[in-house]
């Protein structure tokens, strides 16, 4: 192995089909119009010295290094802004040229401290190799530099470090930060000699606005902003690309290794979700791996009040076993289940829903997509006949129009937000649907066209009302409509929508958004050319989550746009592979490809396959599992790779439901929350320990590669198989490739998938088989996969949670950028600088009248139960909503939710809480008796450990 080394080709590649033929050197090239000379002599092969140009940014011509001839044109031009003509003819090594770029080498050099022994980017230099590429034996200037500004070194953020004495002033983390993350935090400031790059207002990266992206990092050519890791652990010496475990977007990285150690993790720049760039979760918030906390051993406990003892995994799994055939011995087959991982592969998830179904002999598997996206997977297989988003990444960038539903693309998929905001600053529009002013309302050079700050709950008017004004002001695309969609049920839906009740003047009074706004972002929509819908979590965590995802899906239909780039209904998925474990047969009714279980033709395969009947009936889910345990008849569970406890609502019923069972497994990297219920403990192990695949939010299919053996001796995929094969069901797979082929053989969508594809092409795109082998980039072209697209009336039905005297306020609950889900990772990485605890977002008119300042510590309650924590006094939210993230355990903010749920999927309503907010002295007693609790759990299972 070595390292993965990228070509920079100086310039980005223009996106068009014509093209231009030059010559170079002597040599004729065709390149596509508009490439620059730098870029079509590197598509030959010839790299021109270059300091301030790369690729993943727009040339701007400040070094003066990469000058050339042009035959017939004066001067030395700047191969990099200079864009190729057609019969051009290019010279790059002249004389000339090479007096002149020693020349400009010298100057470099001289303003430059000679210290590259101990530099920490010693052979990773873009400096020293374009001294060593234009010949520089000399500097007739001095090497002192003392002219260079150096303000000190800013080691402020806990990742990397930023060294002014070595700053060419290439502006190139500037124009990152700006083109590819789109924060605007850096500029030049000051002139001449005196030139310095400036996080904000001359303050510190920790202090300014910089969200760790690492952009810049990677953009500089020197070591002026270097890895921290680079720094103490050296250079790396080999690399292996493989897929970021946090969100859905899944940003390709190159792991770069010294030996078995991590160095650091530099986004690939043919990575097809990403194109280069991450966020500071992926590239940095890797440490958790290494965690001290990390549980290496199985452990096992007789009762869960008594202290871990480490075990043999052999002891573990006879154990569980045992345990389970018992459970199922003395209370009957269905007494036992399973939940898989969307943080797992998709071969994991596959084997874990195949262990429950062949090896239990039932159908209890749930996933934890049961509380995020089970609505979209409803809601569009029963309007477009498929459960996942309809296009790529790449197709915002043919978006004019973007509407974000219930989202917060900057903190929860900040590379999609990225793009996206660099799509709008090219002049798409954006409208945004969102109890709360995100920041992508309004941030550096974007600004939303309409933000309709709508009360949580009322998604399904709102969108319907947008509708109403589509079909009464005749802007419905009638042609597509009738090519496209079933006339009949387009009618029926239409007279439902026009009816005087869905009007945006009657909406506005329940959802708060006037009418006018309403209206005119309808029309926006309608009639500003491509219109992409993205959407998250608020609009499926509502108890009527599946009917706002079909009101979408209608919205989009009504208006012409599916069906090709630009256009499209996304849910931007919350965990790295949550559209993986769904495909992958998670939920208790459906095995893989999303096909029910009692089809006999489609459990027949299975079977026949499997060497063992399956039960025609759909077993339990999640919040059932968890009531037949209250109730006496579910005794045993196998958790991979989630926290129940802190992820689903009403916690005090997930503990209750836990501690009524007689075997409760937990497979996981730390004994999380979950783990304090729990009987068994399997470590499991990190995407950096296995192979696989992972499936991201726009249905890509992407590999996930061992970079270094796992911590714990087994990947997770194997400790299912040893499961198995105690439990009398032997599995036997060498390699994740194999069980990749099984789900190929099963799968129709993922019939043509495998792991040598994959090798091949990168990624692929599900559906891939014999109709599309290198899969589909964009779906419903031409036909939607259900045939005709079908409309689905949508009446609004208010929550049966209601504000009232005792709970006036609604709360509803969201994602920070540097932390993620329940924070088991993040919390254990250097990301808790900048969010140490989960705050509550209040205006300042409902904070004042209860007597709240900000930082005060407030109680919070609702029907459910009650936690405290600290204010945030904003006008982010409006009067009468209330907000806070849930990543900290002791927030417990799922014991104020409800057990309200979606109608058709169970999706827990945990957008919608209507509470009441009072001064208070500090955490309630339930949070300090959970918090005493389980650390004395971790206490004990740290003591045992030591021993
Ligand atoms: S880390 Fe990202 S956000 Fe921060 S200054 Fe660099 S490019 Fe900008
Ligand atoms: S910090 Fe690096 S990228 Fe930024 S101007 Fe200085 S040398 Fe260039
Ligand atoms: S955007 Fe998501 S997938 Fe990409 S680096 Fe960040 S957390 Fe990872
Ligand atoms: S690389 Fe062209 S001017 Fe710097």
């Amino acid at each position: 192995m070595s390292l993965v080394h990228e070509i920079d080709y100086g310039t980005p590649r223009p996106r068009t089909d014509k093209t231009v033929t030059l010559t170079i050197d002597g040599m004729q090239v065709t390149v596509p119009e508009g490439t620059s000379v730098m870029r079509a002599a590197m598509e030959m092969g010839t790299q021109i010295p270059k300091l301030c140009a790369t690729d993943m940014l727009d040339a701007f011509g400040s070094c003066r290094l990469c000058l050339v001839e042009i035959e017939g044109r004066a001067g030395t031009p700047a191969s990099c802004t200079t864009p190729v003509a057609p019969g051009m003819v290019v010279h790059t090594q002249t004389n000339r040229l090479k007096q002149i770029r020693k020349g400009v080498m010298e100057l470099y050099i001289s303003d430059h401290p000679l210290d590259c022994l101990t530099c920490s980017a010693n052979g990773d230099c873009e400096l020293q190799d374009m001294a060593g590429a234009v010949g520089l034996r000399d500097v007739r200037y001095g090497y002192d530099g003392d002219k260079h500004p150096n303000p000190g070194k800013d080691e402020s953020n806990p990742y990397f470090t930023y060294d002014p004495s070595k700053c060419i002033v290439c502006s190139r983390c500037v124009r990152a930060c700006e083109e590819v993350q789109g924060t605007f935090a850096l500029t030049i400031a000051g002139r001449g000699f005196d030139s310095v790059v400036s996080p904000g207002m001359q303050e510190s990266f920790l202090s300014s606005e910089c969200v760790s992206c690492g952009a810049c990092v990677q953009a500089c050519p020197t070591a002026t902003l270097n890895e921290k890791s680079v720094i103490n652990i050296g250079t790396p010496e080999h690399s292996v690309v493989t897929t970021c475990a946090y969100c859905g977007v899944g940003c390709s990285f190159k792991a770069e290794m010294r030996g078995d150690e991590l160095v650091r993790m530099v986004p690939y720049k043919d990575g097809k979700a990403n194109r280069g760039h991450s966020c500071v979760k992926g590239r940095f918030a890797w440490g958790y791996a290494n965690h001290k906390e990390r549980i290496l051993k199985p452990m096992i406990r007789a009762k869960i009040t008594e202290p871990w003892r480490e075990v043999t995994w052999e002891e573990a799994i006879n154990h569980v076993a045992s345990e389970f055939k018992r459970i199922q011995k003395q209370y009957g087959k269905g007494a036992i289940g399973g939940i898989t991982s969307s943080r797992c592969t998709n071969e994991e998830t596959f084997l874990v829903q195949k262990l429950i179904r062949a090896g239990f002999g039932n159908n209890n598997v749930d996933t934890c997509a049961r509380v995020c996206h089970s609505p979209t997977g409803y809601g569009l297989s029963q309007t477009f006949g498929t459960s996942a988003g309809t296009q790529d990444f790449d197709s915002v960038e043919h978006a004019d129009v973007v509407m974000i539903i219930g989202a917060n693309p900057t903190d929860g998929h900040p590379v999609f937000g990225s793009r996206l905001k660099k799509r709008l600053r090219q002049g798409a529009k954006l409208i945004v649907v969102d109890p709360r002013r995100t920041d992508i309302v309004r941030s550096p050079h974007v600004e939303a066209a309409y933000h309709l700050p709508l009360l949580p709950g009322t998604n399904v008017a709102v969108l319907t009302a947008l509708a109403h004004v589509v079909v009464t002001e005749g802007l419905v695309d009638e042609q597509f409509v009738r090519e496209r969609c079933d006339w009949d049920a387009f009618q029926h839906w239409a007279e439902f929508v026009a009816l005087p009740k869905n009007s945006p003047e009657e909406v506005a009074k329940v959802s708060g958004v006037p009418a006018q706004t309403i209206r005119e972002a309808a029309r926006l929509y309608a009639t500003g050319g491509n219109a992409a819908i993205y959407y998250g979590l608020g609009v499926t965590e509502h108890s009527q989550g599946s009917t706002t995802v079909m009101a979408i899906a209608n919205l989009a239909m009504a208006t012409g746009n599916i069906g090709r780039p630009g256009v499209g209904v996304n849910p931007l998925r919350g965990q790295n592979n949550v559209q993986g474990s769904c495909d992958m047969g998670s939920f208790p009714h459906e095995l893989s490809g999303y096909r029910h279980i009692s089809t006999d033709s489609v459990r027949e395969t299975f079977e026949a396959l499997w060497g063992v009947p399956l039960d025609k009936d759909p077993g339990l889910r999640i919040p059932n599992m968890l009531d037949a345990a209250v109730d006496g008849t579910f005794k045993g569970l196998y958790i991979q790779g989630e926290d129940i406890l802190q992820s689903d609502p009403d916690t005090k019923h997930v503990a209750a439901g836990l501690a009524a069972m007689e075997c409760v497994v937990v497979q996981d990297l730390f004994l999380n929350e979950t783990a304090d219920y729990a009987h068994v403990f399997l470590p499991g192990s990190t995407f950096l320990e296995k192979d696989g695949t992972f499936t991201n939010a726009e249905r890509r299919i992407q590999l996930v590669r061992k970079v270094m053996a796992p911590k714990n001796g087994y990947a997770d995929w194997e400790i299912t198989m040893l499961l198995a094969k105690a439990m009398g069901y032997p599995m036997h797979y060498d390699h994740p490739s194999q069980i990749m082929d099984e789900i190929a053989r099963l799968t129709p969508t993922f019939a043509g998938v495998s792991f040598e594809k994959l090798e091949k092409l990168g990624s692929v795109q599900w559906p891939c088989n014999e109709k599309a082998p290198e899969g589909t980039p964009v779906m419903h072209i031409g036909a939607f996969v259900r045939g005709k697209g079908r409309f689905m009336v949508t009446e609004y039905v208010a929550t049966d949670e209601k504000t009232g005297p005792r709970f006036p306020l609604l709360l509803t609950t969201g994602r920070i950028l540097s932390q993620y889900n329940v924070g088991a990772q993040t919390r254990r990485t250097d990301n808790v600088v900048w969010h140490e605890e989960d705050r509550l977002e209040i205006h300042p008119h409902d904070a004042e009248q209860r007597g709240v300042r900000d930082g005060d510590w407030v109680k919070l309650s609702s029907r459910s139960g009650e936690t405290t924590l600290r204010a945030l006094v904003t006008d982010r939210v409006a009067p009468g909503v209330v907000y806070t993230t849930f990543h900290h355990p002791e927030t417990q903010a799922n014991v104020i939710t409800t057990d309200f749920s979606d109608w058709a999927t169970n999706c827990p309503e945990y957008k919608v809480t209507a509470v009441q907010i009072s001064p208070s002295n500090g955490p309630t007693e339930w949070q300090e008796k959970y918090s005493e609790f389980s650390q004395q759990s971790r206490r004990i299972a740290r003591l045992e450990a030591a021993e």
